[in-house]
């Protein structure tokens, strides 16, 4: 694949356009020399290259002339040599535009346009080491990515990162909405909303809100074979990367030319429109590898699940095993009848009895418990045309993963099971792997072993053609573009937060994770409890709207049905909406948003010429007009409105929802009311 990467870069660098790095454009600015600069093809966005009086290297990024990131510094600690960070000189500089058009197999959208300018710079140390790097910057109209090239060392010697001193500089005061990394329970964290002064060590992405209304993301593309990165607080406004450790010393360990994922930071006017340059995560991304990937389908799926979550239900064996062959049977029987395409099967097979929690050495892949007569059940569902969603519960430990994966996989595929839910429960740090000794070690969820692990899951599903949802996973780096079987994943707090929680998920954090963790991709969020009820009876946050909004709010191509049966029996106007609502879009709007206050989007679906609407609200009810100028001139819609209704408010009182028809058109407005935790959802069919 490295050889592959190397050989398509060469090829692009025959095409550069350019001159070489002229000395004569170098101008003082804050005792730092702007070297060379970038401006983005539509000239919003400006990234300077400096180099200081010490040979550091950094950078800054304007917009519209406005400063937002102020002089940052680049370089690397290492393991086994001196670091990499002053005494450089340019010796290479070349420039390229690009723009192109490409289409999605699934998504939000159906195309992308890919539009930038890079601007490669490569730098010679002057002492006598004479290593060299150079920074690819590519700068987009909204947003900037940002990488290292390191060259192959001699004789085949390895780099052995210890740190990338990466720096963020935030060039202004502003508000952050950020959860904090390096935390026992992994990415799945309640958004902290703090001055960015208040920034302590933070994942990504990482939102944040400038003085001046700049809305500012900071995240990576293409995590491949690398550590994951945090940001951590410097001093005052100064962030810095923090790569995610490893057992083995050196935080990331390559050999041969590389280059690193790439560092995004993404820039935007306003709330909707940062949502809106999401799309600069893929086109960070290598196109398809995989070729034709028509057999990955988006699509609905119910399971046997939210009843483990409940506690009526068990995942080990014993009275209340959740995954018999009866309940399967039954809830192949409801996905048939109500035209659900998926059904998630957990606790199937054998290992869930004893410490699964972090352990995971008892789980088999290929060994059903005796009360799951998985041959029966595979060929029950194939005749209903249902298609069985494997799971593969791990606790966190890969060695023992690794060994029983194409054997695991096999077995699903023999099975005609063409997908697959993974998991990676364990605390933080939790994750056992086989080091270089052959012993096993504890990793982190974000190190580059789990980077590596993931894409060997990935592709060795692709090869049976199989889809990947992993659960505890690694961040989104937007490969999906890559193996677009990398369907979706879940990464921060979902809906089973609202079974057992403490805390369950506050309204306002549904409007913070929009502009947050799905500023990277789709979130197996599993939206559609609409009892409103957790374990034990307690309350959900939300309102019976709501519910419904998130299906077109969190966008992924597998979405869940999740909750019992009989539930869904109890409200059919609510399921309806549910069973109609597509995964796959043709394109998105988000029409209004505030970062922890509410988000109306509007999608297109991707397979007829109905449109879709979600909006929800925090704490507080609140008016919105949703203008429909995003309808095409001339057509009319039937539009199904889901609103709160007068009494509701989030929890007990959530259920009062109003269903109302009209018919409209392009430049119409509906006004609707979200109650406190509230919500809406409307569907447009074209008439
Ligand atoms: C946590 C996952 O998020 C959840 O969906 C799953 O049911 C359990 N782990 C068990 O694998
Ligand atoms: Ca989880």
């Amino acid at each position: 694949m490295l050889i592959r990467m190397i050989a398509a870069f060469a090829l692009l660098s025959t095409a550069v356009t350019g001159s070489n790095a002229a000395q004569s454009d170098v101008e003082q600015r804050h005792g730092s020399a702007v070297a060379t600069s970038v401006t983005s093809p539509g000239g919003v966005l400006k990234v300077d290259l400096t180099l200081n009086g010490e040979g550091r290297i950094g950078y800054g990024v304007s917009r519209a002339g406005k400063p937002v990131i102020g002089e940052s510094h680049f370089g690397f600690l290492f393991t086994d040599q001196p670091q990499m960070l002053r005494n450089f000189e340019i010796v290479g500089r070349r420039t390229r535009d690009h723009d192109q058009i490409w289409t999605t197999p699934w998504g939000e959208d159906r195309s992308i346009r890919d539009r930038y300018r890079e601007l490669v710079v490569d730098f010679q140390e002057k002492s006598s080491l004479k290593r060299r790097m150079s920074i690819e910057i590519r700068a987009y109209d909204d947003g900037v990515g940002i990488r290292y090239r390191l060259p192959a060392r001699a004789n085949g010697a390895a780099w052995n990162i210890a740190e990338e001193l990466t720096q963020f500089r935030i060039a202004q005061n502003g508000k952050a909405w950020w959860a904090p990394a390096f935390e026992s329970n992994r990415e799945e964290y309640l958004y902290n909303e703090t001055p960015v002064s208040g920034i302590a060590t933070a994942q990504t992405p990482l939102t944040m809100v400038l003085a001046d209304g700049t809305h500012v993301s900071i995240h990576e593309a293409a995590l491949v074979d690398y550590s994951g990165m945090n940001v951590a607080r410097v001093e005052g406004n100064l962030l810095k990367a923090v790569l995610t450790p490893s057992s083995t010393g050196p935080k990331v360990t390559r050999t041969g030319e590389f280059t690193t994922p790439w560092r995004m930071i993404t820039v935007a006017p306003d709330a909707p429109s940062l949502y809106a340059a999401r799309n600069m995560i893929l086109n960070l991304n290598e196109p398809n590898k995989l070729g034709d990937v028509s057999w990955v389908k988006p699509r609905k799926y119910v399971g046997i699940w939210w009843g483990m979550h409940l506690d009526s239900q068990t995942w080990n064996s014993g009275p209340k095993h959740g995954a018999t062959t009866d309940n399967a049977i039954k809830l192949i029987d409801f996905a048939a009848k109500h035209g659900i395409p998926g059904m998630l099967v957990e606790g199937w097979n054998v290992g869930w009895d004893g410490d699964w929690f972090a352990n995971g050495w008892d789980y088999s892949f290929t060994k059903p418990y005796p009360d799951f007569d998985m041959p029966r059940i595979a060929a029950y569902a194939k005749k209903k045309g249902v298609h069985l969603i494997g799971h593969h519960e791990t606790g966190a430990n890969i060695a023992h993963y690794e060994d029983q994966l194409e054997a695991g996989l096999d077995y699903y595929r023999s099975h005609g099971i063409d997908a697959v839910k993974t998991g990676y429960v364990s605390d933080a740090g939790g994750v056992q792997a086989r080091g270089p000794d052959g012993q096993i070690r504890f990793e982190w969820h974000e190190g580059q072993v789990m980077a590596r692990h993931h894409l060997k899951v990935v592709t060795e599903a692709a090869e049976r053609q199989i889809a990947v949802n992993p659960h505890e996973p690694i961040k989104d780096s937007g490969l999906r573009r890559t193996y677009p079987n990398w369907v979706s994943r879940e990464g921060q707090r979902g809906m089973e937060y609202n079974a057992w929680g403490e805390p369950k998920n506050p309204p306002r954090y549904d409007t913070e994770l929009f502009f947050t963790r799905l500023m990277a991709g789709p979130m197996d969020y599993t939206p559609g409890i609409v009892s409103l009820k957790g374990r034990g009876g307690t309350d959900i946050l939300s309102t019976l709207a709501r519910q419904l909004a998130l299906y077109v709010v969190v966008y992924s191509p597998i979405a869940m049905a999740p909750d019992l049966q009989e539930n869904y029996e109890a409200e059919p106007i609510a399921f309806q909406f549910i069973k109609q609502v597509p995964v796959d879009w043709d394109s998105t709007r988000v029409l209004s948003g505030a970062i922890g206050d509410e988000v109306v989007v509007a999608r297109k679906d991707r397979n007829s010429a109905d449109w879709y609407v979600g909006g929800v609200t925090d704490e507080q009810a609140r008016d919105t007009v949703v203008r429909l100028d995003f309808l095409p001139d001339g057509k009319r819609y039937t539009a199904t409105i889901y609103r709160d209704g007068p009494t509701a408010e989030m929890g007990a009182k959530g259920k009062d929802m109003v269903v109302e028809t009209r018919q409209v058109r392009r430049g119409d407005t509906i006004n609707v009311r979200m109650a406190t935790g509230g919500g809406f959802a409307i569907r447009l069919a074209a008439r």
